[in-house]
């Protein structure tokens, strides 16, 4: 029964992993290589150039700085074609009615992601309005499991760690909000997440 919650965006709010899928495989793809389902997983929760520089690694292709930064622009592009059409019918099960909850019980709300992009998704999707505090890959460049995204928008809701709940669906946010001291409920079917405090399928559970 914390004061307070962190959300993470992709996978817990919204189902963007898809389009993240989309966007790298055509990217990949260009460059000759493909792609799959099982190393998209391993993105969650990772920067956009340190994404790129893992699909880059596994496709064993050398690009220098300047390429890199045109192709993850490319990559972005591609991603924001497909945002560009999100609407609230893109929230997960239960995001709203959970959100809704929470402001109702009086829960100082947050969101914690590592997405540049993750403002305009919150637009798109009419959720902006339920958080007191934003902190996105924007502000903070060290990416999940340094759990400086969850320490900033702690410090931003004016609350400690140990009032924090953080909600996320990857291991390496997981690990950062533990690093963090603070607890976690894991979104995800059943097994996944072994270090989250609870595990749960979606927000729409958590509803009452
Ligand atoms: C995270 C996603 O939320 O944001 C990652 O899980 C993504 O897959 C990262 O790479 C960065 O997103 P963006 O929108 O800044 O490219
Ligand atoms: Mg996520």
């Amino acid at each position: 029964n914390r004061p307070a919650y962190i959300f993470d965006l992709d996978g817990v709010l919204v189902d963007t992993a898809v389009f993240h899928y989309e966007a790298w495989k055509r990217l990949a793809n260009e460059l000759g290589f493909d792609f799959t389902v099982a190393q998209n997983e391993q993105l969650k929760g990772v920067s956009r150039v340190e994404s790129l520089e893992k699909i880059l690694a596994w496709g064993g292709v050398e690009k220098t700085d300047a390429e890199k930064l045109e192709l993850a622009k490319k990559k972005n592009d591609w991603y924001l074609e497909m945002v560009a059409k999100m609407t609230a019918s893109d929230l997960l099960p239960g995001v709203l009615a959970f959100l809704e909850q929470a402001r109702a019980e009086g829960k100082k709300i947050a969101l914690g992601s590592a997405s540049k992009n993750a403002p305009l998704i919150l637009d798109k999707t009419g959720i902006a309005r339920f958080f007191d505090a934003i902190v996105d890959g924007n502000e903070v460049s060290l990416s999940k499991p340094n759990p400086e995204v969850f320490l900033c928008a702690a410090r931003k809701l004016e609350v400690q760690p140990a009032d924090c709940l953080v909600f996320e669906d990857a291991e390496a946010g997981v690990a950062a909000a533990i690093a963090g001291g603070m607890a976690v409920v894991g979104i995800g079917e059943e097994g996944a997440l072994p270090d989250a405090d609870a595990l749960v399928a979606n927000l729409g559970k958590l509803v009452k």
